[in-house]
């Protein structure tokens, strides 16, 4: 099953030879857009990490229904989420970008992973005693209990394989997965121990560049979908006048002089974030460009940066959305080239579990 063998499809970062080194990462279908924290924070990073990595990126579908759900809603969002990915860049040719239910590997190797972690282990989750506490009346459910250890079936498929090639392994995520992220290595090492050398133990990776935004509202308060008001967040697919608006009215402080400044300027510090990010400058170099001349000239032009960025996104997710039999094929392709891995890596993993194989 050694890739080596095979010639590489994507460049390869060093003098190594062989498969440059893999890259996974999922993210969930629950809203009608991404926001301006998902694009700072991590899928922009996305986009970048294919010119030096082997990218395998998820719709993670399954992880969506963990909390109740609305069906129809499940599948728009779905194919919302994989056109907005597009549309920022995401190369389908050079990356696999697919459905996680697509992929059934995925649930499968959940079980045995599941057949390997402690109760007590999961109930350590952090993310899950917090949603969980958020469930209304219908309670809490086995789906969201074991969401880590689909989690990490979804990294391990992923695996490198053995074989002279990069073993390293990269999985780009938010400080709020790191715990899931130590459960994933946890397992590979103890799937290792048991059945033998089978995984890679992944490594939490927040690329440089990422940035942590915050809610424009609740400036110390991170923009997140489920906690902030409407006119905290910025949506990626949202028209530009509310976007130009919900700027201009961000919360900033009494003062005049843009600097950055996180405990007294939380506000102007978390533009002066956005604005460096977007455009490429230095934050130095924003300081001294606005310095004392207040905050309306700083905010106007943020908000053409802002606009500028997403205008293009938005046009071509609306494209992509309005021709979802294309959407479809494109994620149907996704999911093939995601599927062989993934097969591959069960193969191997029902054999040294104990399986009988299905024979030929
Ligand atoms: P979520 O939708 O909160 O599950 O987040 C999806 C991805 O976006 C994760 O990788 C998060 O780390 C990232 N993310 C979410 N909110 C923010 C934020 N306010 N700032 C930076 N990154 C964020
Ligand atoms: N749990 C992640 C989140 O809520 C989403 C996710 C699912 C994921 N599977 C993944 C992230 C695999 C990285 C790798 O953000």
């Amino acid at each position: 099953m050694s890739e080596a063998s095979t010639p590489s499809t994507g460049p390869s970062t060093g003098p190594s030879t062989g498969p440059a080194p893999r890259v996974l990462s999922g993210i969930q279908p629950t809203a009608d857009s991404f926001h301006l924290g998902n694009y700072l924070g991590a899928l922009r990073q996305w986009v970048a990490l294919q010119d030096t990595h082997q990218a395998f990126y998820c719709v993670v579908d399954l992880h969506a229904i963990t909390v109740e759900h609305d069906p129809e809603l499940l599948r728009r969002r779905t194919r919302v989420a994989a056109a907005q990915l597009l549309a920022m860049g995401v190369d389908p040719e050079r990356s696999a970008l697919f459905v996680q239910s697509h992929v059934p590997e995925h649930a499968e190797l959940a079980w045995v992973l599941g057949c390997l972690t402690g109760f007590g282990e999961a109930g350590r989750m952090t993310q899950f005693k917090d949603k969980s506490a958020k469930q209304g009346t219908g309670g809490t459910t086995v789906g969201l209990f074991t969401y880590p250890v689909l989690q990490a079936a979804d990294i391990l498929l992923y695996s490198p394989e053995p074989g002279p090639g990069e073993r390293t392994f990269h999985v780009p995520v938010g400080e709020d997965q790191r715990q899931h992220l130590e459960l994933t290595r946890t397992l590979a090492q103890r799937f290792n121990h048991r059945f033998g050398d089978t995984f890679v133990a992944p490594e939490a990776f927040i690329p440089a560049g990422a940035a942590k935004i915050t809610d424009l509202q609740e400036p110390t308060a991170k923009m997140s979908k489920s906690a902030s008001s409407p006119q905290g967040i910025i949506d990626v697919l949202e028209e530009p006048g509310p976007m130009r608006k919900k700027i201009m009215r961000a919360v900033t402080d009494t003062g005049t002089e843009v600097r950055y400044d996180e405990e007294n300027k939380a506000g102007v510090t978390n533009l002066l974030r956005i604005f460096s990010a977007l455009e490429g400058t230095p934050i130095a170099d924003l300081e001294a460009r606005y310095g004392d001349g207040g905050y309306g000239t700083f905010k106007k032009e943020l908000a053409a940066v802002v606009l500028d960025t997403f205008e293009p996104i938005r046009e071509r997710t609306a494209k992509l959305l309005a021709d979802e039999e294309r959407l479809d094929r494109v994620l149907a392709h996704g999911a093939e080239r995601a599927g062989a891995v993934a097969r591959r890596t069960m193969d191997v993993v029902r054999d040294r579990v104990g399986f009988v194989g299905r024979g030929h």
